[in-house]
């Protein structure tokens, strides 16, 4: 791990900023992971923790705004929802979810965000050699999961992509922003009693369920095609009662964490902190 006095012994004049937005800080891991690679590629810049509450955000993020050497940074909880308001400009996932983990500050004075866990979650898939082509997803749940996956499968060349949840309003909801973000019609709303799991290739847990020991699952198991894919957006447990119990089945399974995992280098491009 890199210590406090190799990070000292490389700031100087000429090293470009990145932060961290959070409340508290203390947890955050991206400093530590920037930092290192910084150090491993030789690049003169350094990521620190900004623990700002939220009452002094919108003044932090506009004061930032005349920091030369700030290129940007990372946006953990609580900030996302708010600093996704404070952008001038969305990218896709931001729009989808109206928050954002990640922005950067344009040379123009332009604030971009986005929200790169669909693209993180997408990532992952495909490189545990999960193909998406002509295939039929279910994603269950309407939060900001849902729409963060919704609007990153449905530009894969995938053959429909249908939502469901507990309040059917708020998967209808989900589907109109999609659309609203993406030119597409291979999404849709759908109730719980028309499902027929049988027909799906990949199933998606995009609820709560599963964070709890006593959670029920968010979708039954048995009725699945043993050729489809049960994936989970829930990182703690890894080994959600879903995943264990799909895998009791034979059925094959994918990881919450890697969504997390897969969109570092998406965000480290897009806030250019390993440009040289
Ligand atoms: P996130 O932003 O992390 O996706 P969220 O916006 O709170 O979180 O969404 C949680 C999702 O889990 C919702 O789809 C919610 O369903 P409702 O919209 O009907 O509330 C779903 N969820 C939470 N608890 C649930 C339960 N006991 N049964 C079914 N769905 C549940």
């Amino acid at each position: 791990m890199i210590s406090e006095q190799n990070i000292n012994m490389f700031i100087s004049g000429t090293t470009k900023l990145f932060v961290i937005f959070a409340h508290p800080a203390e947890q955050v891991r991206a400093p530590t992971l920037f930092n290192k690679k910084f150090e491993e590629l030789g690049i003169d810049s350094v990521m620190i923790p900004i623990d700002v509450p939220p009452s002094h955000l919108k003044d932090c993020v506009y004061s930032m705004r005349g920091i030369k050497n700030l290129r940007g940074g990372v946006v953990t909880i609580p900030h996302k929802v708010e600093i996704a308001k404070l952008c001038d400009k969305l990218g896709a996932g931001g729009k989808a979810t109206g928050a954002v983990n990640a922005i950067r500050f344009e040379e123009d004075g332009i604030l971009h965000g986005d929200n790169f866990d669909g693209i993180g979650f997408v990532a992952g898939l495909k490189d545990y050699g999960h193909l998406l082509k002509d295939k039929k997803i279910l994603i269950v749940g309407a939060g900001g999961a849902s729409r963060a996956l919704a609007v990153e499968l449905i530009s894969e060349p995938i053959k429909s992509l249908n939502i469901t949840n507990r309040s059917f309003e708020k998967a209808k909801k989900v589907v109109q922003t999609i659309k609203s973000v993406r030119q597409t019609n291979k999404i849709n709303a759908i109730e719980k009693k028309h499902i027929d799991y049988a027909e799906y290739d990949f199933v998606i847990n995009a609820t709560s369920l599963g964070m709890k020991s006593d959670d029920s699952l968010p979708f039954p198991i048995i009725s699945l095609r043993p050729d489809c894919v049960v994936c989970d957006i829930i990182m703690k447990p890894q080994e959600t009662k879903l995943l264990s119990a799909a895998k009791r089945s034979g059925i094959k399974v994918h990881y919450g964490k890697h969504m997390l995992d897969y969109q570092v280098s998406f965000i480290a491009d897009f806030i250019g902190a390993f440009k040289t």
